[in-house]
């Protein structure tokens, strides 16, 4: 029993999840349904071999430092940009994270978003629960046509080809932008047209941000880029928040440079710019992208494997940081 792995869990994972963690480590968590403060985070690392922490946790080379016999940072988020890799790198510790097994629920929720924020339906929503609601009427809530629309997919990895995948059934035209292009045969069984990151800009009614946050992408789109986008464009955001400038959307949206917007996650969350929750013409979810109990189970299960496999002296099968090895 006491050669298992003391790991340090940052916030409750689904049942099951937890279920196998405790089968397989001595393990210490935080009970309290909410984010635990650095100190905290300082203290339940600093005898413990896994730390097993969520993208809302900030793991910075402090933390990494009073983990003197941390084995392994384990992510719950395909995202790792809360944590210093290469700080954890030149401590030879793995991080690892979860990638594939949330692909489906956010391109399902990216399409949440497009279609409530282009058919205004939380709007309606919020008509018919004021009861001012006063019938139907021809000119009504009018909306964006989805189908035949250009869709622009800012990023093409996982979630950007599941969310094309999902964009074939409305016929839409659909461009991308991304780091390397896709091969010929690719592009055409994704029904995907490559172009600079400005043509799509300007092209696309709707564009949809699917790339992973880091320095090059921080900010990636601004004030110029929606400069660029049409006035009637939509944007949609379910990667992170600060690849999106967000006082330059709200910018973009009250002079209508740009004409609606979709957001699961925000520059600075929780807080978002306040502008934002007054505005009609924006659809507001609260970072629920991989949001299903099927997803996260499969989170929370990689995330566990990850971490005891590290602890086992194996190597992980999700590894961000091979460099940590060498
Ligand atoms: C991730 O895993 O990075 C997602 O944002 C979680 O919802």
């Amino acid at each position: 029993m006491n050669d298992l792995p003391r790991i340090f869990l940052t916030r409750e994972l689904p049942p099951k999840s937890m279920t196998k963690l405790q089968a397989g480590s001595r393990l210490v968590f935080n009970q309290e349904d909410r984010c635990l403060t650095k100190t905290e985070i300082i203290q339940g690392v600093r005898d413990a071999d896994g730390l097993l922490c969520l993208l809302t946790d900030t793991i910075d080379d402090e933390i990494l430092a009073a983990g003197s016999n941390l084995k392994v940072v384990s992510n719950f988020a395909v995202g790792f940009n809360n944590i210093d890799v290469a700080s954890a790198t030149r401590r030879k510790i793995p991080v690892t994270n979860t990638p594939g097994v949330l692909t489906d629920s956010t391109a399902d929720m990216t399409w949440a978003l497009l279609m409530d924020a282009a058919r205004r339906v939380s709007e309606g929503d919020r008509l018919v629960r004021s009861g001012t609601w006063s019938g139907w009427g021809p000119l009504q809530l009018l909306g964006a046509d989805i189908s035949g629309a250009t869709l622009g997919l800012v990023g093409l990895g996982r979630i950007g080809k599941a969310v094309a995948r999902r964009a074939m059934g409305f016929e839409m035209n659909v461009k991308y932008w991304n780091r390397t292009r896709l091969s010929t045969e690719e592009e055409s069984r994704l029904g995907v047209e490559y172009a600079s990151l400005k043509d799509l800009l300007a092209e696309s009614d709707y564009v949809s941000v699917h790339v992973a946050l880091n320095e090059a992408t921080r900010h990636l789109i601004g004030a110029g880029e929606f400069e660029s986008m049409k006035p009637t464009a939509c944007l949609i955001n379910t990667a992170r928040g600060p690849i999106v400038d967000e006082k330059a959307l709200v910018a973009a949206l009250q002079s209508g440079k740009i004409s609606r917007a979709g957001l699961d996650v925000y520059e600075r969350e929780p807080s978002l710019e306040p502008e934002l929750s007054e505005m009609d013409n924006v659809v507001l979810a609260p970072h629920l992208g991989s949001a299903t109990i099927g997803t996260r189970t499969k989170m929370g299960n990689m995330a566990v494997e990850n971490c005891l496999m590290v602890c086992a002296g194996d190597r992980p099968v999700n590894l961000v940081n091979p460099d940590a090895y060498v």
